[in-house]
């Protein structure tokens, strides 16, 4: 599948950051450390959390091999059945006229000038059912699927419908989902020169849920959209770079009201964005399933000690990192390296292939590559390689709701700058010098981490686990609940 191409509009190079937000002066300030004092520093703290370990941890505990753990899914107290709301959310799927969602699917075939995104669509956005990989989920109703990786707002609407928490009476809910299939638009309308034109169906849709009777008991603050492609992709208005196709969803004041759910967020200013994962390829309907991938990936042998699977970028900016990093994997003896190539993607889009690669890997580099955050982090928690970033924003300012607090329990952090200058860093080095228990101590928690980035499959009735879709609404409520009292 080819990526929209953005090499002469890099978001990070055309935005503008506002000062005022915290996070963006850590951000700052992180940036403006050279890479060697900011290693050593790392080091340094590195050495301290195992200095403070070895004393707290008995050996047994340390060196318990990862087979013998006891993966529970934290699902202890389910009802036996598991189809039961164990939240305090109420969700209400609000029907929207079909030109909002489903008409959109009506013409896939010209829907993306680069893909034909039929095969993208079925299943409810799982896309084609794939053979199983490593043998497990597979038969009949398999779980397994070639899902497209911007299909988030598909797969969560068809999850919704069928969710535990969903409520069939709008006074019964506290949150409200308004199903806009905004990236499968915003894609169909890349090329459109006219911007009212671009622009049409976003308005439309504002004007739509302003008068929902729902809407005017909070003004649209416990309303949420979900987006299966960027926020950049909707922010043309306050976005001022250059025009690569964007929308401005995003920068409409009914949506402004609303919370969204993104794969990527805008760092500095999207304060009613939240980050959610990009949907893999594992779409299991029950706790077995998990539990025997979760064994396979813990089980499973790591000749390699990293591996890069990725396309070079032209243009400036982060992108230029990657150039690097193939260069770096294809010397290194102990990295596995897969390189794009826009003439054979199959290469890079063959799940099991990458899966494979990334599960016989300790670590897997997540160059940022067209916008920050890459499908391939989720790919390689999947697998349980522990990911290597080189910008805080591929997910620590992302996925919040999502993956740990303290970015070194589950990840290494290779800090690039904003890829101004050539990345001095020698990775096989700084990798091998990881001792041996930390690296066990990170793959068990990421491996903790697959069942709430998995996207589980929509007609799950007993799922037994909880999945992206459950954290969200969890976590929404939760926001909404903060973000009213303050109002
Ligand atoms: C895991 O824990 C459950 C619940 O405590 C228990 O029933 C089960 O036997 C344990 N499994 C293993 C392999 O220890
Ligand atoms: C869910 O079940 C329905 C009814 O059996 C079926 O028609 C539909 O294809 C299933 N959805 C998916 C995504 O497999
Ligand atoms: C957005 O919310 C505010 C209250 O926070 C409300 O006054 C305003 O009317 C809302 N905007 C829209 C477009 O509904
Ligand atoms: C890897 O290195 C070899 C030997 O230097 C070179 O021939 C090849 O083109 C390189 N491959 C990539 C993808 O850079």
């Amino acid at each position: 599948m080819m990526l929209r191409k953005l090499r002469h509009a890099l978001p990070w190079t055309a935005v503008d950051k506002p000062k005022s937000s915290k996070h963006h002066k850590a951000d700052q300030t992180s940036s403006k450390l050279k890479p060697a004092l900011f290693l050593s520093s790392f080091f340094a703290l590195w050495f301290l959390l195992l200095y403070f370990r070895f004393d707290l941890l008995r050996p047994d505990t340390a060196r318990r091999p990862p087979a013998a753990t006891n993966l529970t899914l934290g699902v202890a107290d389910d009802p036996p059945d598991g189809s039961a709301c164990r939240s305090r959310a109420a969700v209400y799927v609000h029907s929207l006229p079909p030109r909002f969602n489903s008409d959109l699917l009506l013409r896939c075939r010209s829907l993306n000038m680069y893909t034909d995104m039929c095969p993208h669509v079925s299943n409810r956005g799982l896309g084609r059912p794939i053979p199983s990989v490593a043998g497990i989920g597979g038969g009949g109703g398999g779980s397994w699927f070639a899902t497209n990786q911007f299909i988030a707002e598909m797969i969560f609407h068809a999850r919704l419908e069928n969710h535990p928490c969903r409520v069939r009476d709008p006074a019964l809910a506290n949150l409200f989902y308004v199903p806009f299939y905004a990236g499968l638009h915003v894609s169909s309308m890349f090329r459109e020169r006219s911007l009212p034109a671009r622009d049409a169906l976003a308005v439309d849709l504002a004007e739509h849920v302003q008068s929902l009777p729902t809407w005017q008991r909070r003004g649209g603050h416990d309303h949420f959209l979900v987006l299966g492609r960027t926020a950049w992709d909707f922010l043309r208005l306050s976005n001022r770079g250059p025009d690569f196709g964007a929308n401005s969803l995003l920068d409409l004041p009914a949506v402004r009201n609303m919370s969204v759910l993104t794969v990527e967020r805008q760092p500095w200013t999207g304060s009613n964005q939240h980050g959610i994962p990009y949907p893999s390829y594992f779409h299991p309907a029950t706790s077995a399933e998990m539990l025997a991938w979760h064994k396979h990936v813990s089980e499973s042998d790591r000749p390699h000690l990293f591996s890069f699977i990725g396309g070079p970028r032209r243009g400036p900016g982060m992108a230029a990192i990657r150039d690097e990093l193939i260069r770096q994997c294809n010397e290194s003896a102990r990295c596995e390296l897969v390189v794009c190539k826009p003439a054979s993607p199959a290469a890079c889009h063959d799940p099991g292939r990458v899966l494979s690669i990334m599960a016989a890997s300790r670590f897997c580099l997540q160059a940022p590559g067209d916008s920050f955050t890459r499908r391939s982090v989720f790919d390689a928690v999947l697998a349980g390689c522990v990911p290597v970033f080189f910008s805080p924003h591929t997910a620590y300012t992302q996925y919040r709701w999502y993956l740990p607090a303290e970015p070194r329990e589950y990840s290494v952090f290779v800090d690039a700058g904003e890829g101004e200058e050539p990345l001095e860093v020698e990775i096989e080095k700084v990798l091998a010098e990881i001792p041996p228990e930390e690296v066990e101590r990170m793959r068990r928690r990421v491996v903790e981490l697959i069942p709430r980035i998995t996207y589980a499959h929509p007609n799950a009735t007993a799922l037994g686990f909880r999945d992206a879709v459950d954290v969200a609404v969890d976590a929404l409520l939760e926001h909404m609940g903060s973000k009213l009292e303050k109002t």
